[in-house]
């Protein structure tokens, strides 16, 4: 009796199993009809719709120097400080300061804009070909149309373990699909909500290689792919007159939340002394050599009234403009 029941048990499970797979295939059943294309569907759409993007070598590319007080430190440690830490939150490695990232613009021309980062998140040797995370933004100039890869070591990060930065494959090839993450687990990393402004981050990290490509008021759109179709879609936030929107916008999702305020004084992990000391501390606008009462009288207001526009956009004097409606700027 009690046996017969288990087993009855069972059989509910397991149907209930079917069921549950059965729902979890239904979606991938959809790939045949782009609903959720594979990498190699994906970037077969983004080169059609931007421009191919290559196979690369991440070693060609420009490191992304590491200083403390100006200087290469003597040796990198795990979780140090330095003057122009990474401003991505760095979670599980090394930090925000670790050494030889770099960056790879595969294209920068009024077409399309193509850029790599091939992230260092363990400390290495400054001769390493390995990498544990390399990104690649992809962004049509004329259209907005803008796409996104990824490449990531899973699980525990070993120095030793790494995804190969000497021989990307380019995303069409069906040979790298196991080297590219698929665009629906890609797209759960919301690239968009922290490139909200523009498909371009600046950071004073990145900034250091004078390489990124950057099309501050152009057209931006993330329509390319169902997974990433389905994103929240970035809006600029602005006042009347206001002194931080003459060079590029300000997007209401991370830049309002977060990157605006690390931008004028608050300090972002990984900050030394220098980073946290004026005029350093202040990194917009990018080359900032006003006195800080200069820079108060400039920007302070304008400051004020982008951070009050985040937190109550409906305010009637703040502007919300929907990104994707910008006219390329030619
Ligand atoms: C939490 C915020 C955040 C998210 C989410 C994010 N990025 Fe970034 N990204 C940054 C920052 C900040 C930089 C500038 C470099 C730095 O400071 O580390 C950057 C730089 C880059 C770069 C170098 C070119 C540039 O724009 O500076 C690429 C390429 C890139 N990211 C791709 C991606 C992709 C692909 C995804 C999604 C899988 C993604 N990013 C998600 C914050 C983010
Ligand atoms: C003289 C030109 C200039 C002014 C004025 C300026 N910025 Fe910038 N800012 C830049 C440039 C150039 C970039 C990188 C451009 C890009 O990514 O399109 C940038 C990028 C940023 C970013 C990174 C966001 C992202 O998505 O890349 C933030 C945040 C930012 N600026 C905030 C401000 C604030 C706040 C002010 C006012 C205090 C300001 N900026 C004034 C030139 C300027």
């Amino acid at each position: 009796m009690e046996r017969i029941s288990r087993d009855k048990g069972y059989a509910i499970l397991a149907a209930a199993a079917l069921a549950a797979v059965a729902f979890m295939w239904a979606p991938r059943a959809g790939a045949q009809d782009d609903q959720y294309p594979d990498i190699t569907e994906y970037a077969r759409e983004c080169a059609r719709k931007i421009a191919p993007v290559p196979s690369f070598d991440c070693t060609k590319g420009t490191e992304i120097p590491i200083t403390v007080n100006q200087q290469p430190p003597h040796s990198y440690q795990p979780h140090m400080n330095c003057d122009r830490p990474s401003l991505l939150n760095m979670g599980t490695t090394d930090g925000n300061c670790v050494p030889y990232s770099r960056v790879v613009v595969l294209r920068d021309d009024d077409v399309a804009q193509i850029v790599a980062l091939c992230r260092e998140k363990k400390i290495r040797d400054a001769k390493t070909v390995l990498y544990d995370e390399i990104d690649i933004t992809s962004h049509n100039v004329r259209t907005g149309s803008t796409c996104w890869f990824q490449a990531e070591i899973l699980g525990v990060l070993d120095p030793a373990r790494g995804l190969n930065g000497k021989k990307v494959p380019s995303p069409e090839d069906p040979a790298a699909k196991n080297f590219w993450i698929e665009p629906v687990v890609v797209s759960k990393g919301k690239c968009g909500y922290c490139h909200d402004s523009d498909p371009f981050m600046y950071s004073p990290f990145i900034a250091q290689t004078g390489q990124l490509p950057a099309d501050p008021f152009g057209k931006y759109v993330n329509d390319i792919g169902a997974p990433f179709r389905e994103w929240q879609q970035p809006s600029a936030i602005s006042t009347r007159g206001n002194t931080c929107v003459g060079c590029h916008r300000i997007g209401n999702l991370m830049t309002c939340k977060q990157t605006v305020r690390q931008a004028v004084g608050e300090p972002s992990p990984g900050s030394d002394e220098w980073a946290k000391k004026y005029p350093n501390s202040h990194w917009m606008p990018p080359g900032n050599s006003l006195t800080q009462k200069q820079w108060d009288q400039i920007y302070g207001e304008s400051v004020k009234a982008i951070l009050a526009c985040c937190a109550n956009p409906k305010a009637p004097e703040c502007n919300v403009t929907p990104i994707h409606d910008a006219q390329p700027q030619k």
